[in-house]
């Protein structure tokens, strides 16, 4: 799937924004790496903390379904600016996607930019950091 294919599902799901509070739309569209897409939205709440960032729904829409693999995802606004995942969403993107994952910035302008989520994320908490006991890894001191 090419990445204006991906780009244009979030921007289908964008328009499902509940965004009633930052009127701030965002889409998603993660593609699996059997070349599945799940889209998702950002959902708000009244109590502000509990609303939910697009990246989030549309990776945990295809962990639910079964999905573990993933190629790259596509982020949408209509912000002049490219939007970029929030600092919650990268943490969640890296234990569930990996550091690999494509990552595709969009502005209104229709400009993208690309990165990797290691990237956007550079020495990263991950799974790997809850195996170590009195930080020692594979009987390695970390650094
Ligand atoms: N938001 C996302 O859904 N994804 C992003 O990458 C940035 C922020 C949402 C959360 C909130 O509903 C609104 O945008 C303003 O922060």
């Amino acid at each position: 799937m090419k990445h204006d294919e991906l780009v244009k599902l979030a921007l289908k799901a964008k328009e499902f924004a509940y965004a009633p509070y930052s009127k701030f739309k965002v889409g998603a569209a993660i593609l699996t790496d059997d070349g599945e897409v799940f889209t998702g939205c950002n959902i708000e709440n009244s109590s502000y903390s509990l609303t939910i960032c697009a990246e989030r729904v549309a990776i945990f829409k295809a962990y639910s379904t079964g999905k573990r693999k993933f190629k790259s995802i596509a982020i949408v606004s209509d912000a002049k600016n490219y939007t970029s995942p929030c600092g919650a969403c990268r943490q969640v993107l890296m234990d569930l996607a990996g550091e690999e994952l494509e990552v595709i910035l969009t502005n209104s302008k229709g400009r993208k930019k690309i990165l990797k989520l290691k990237e956007l994320l550079p020495l990263p908490f991950s799974s790997k950091d809850l195996k170590t006991k009195g930080g020692i890894i594979h009987g390695h001191h970390r650094v």
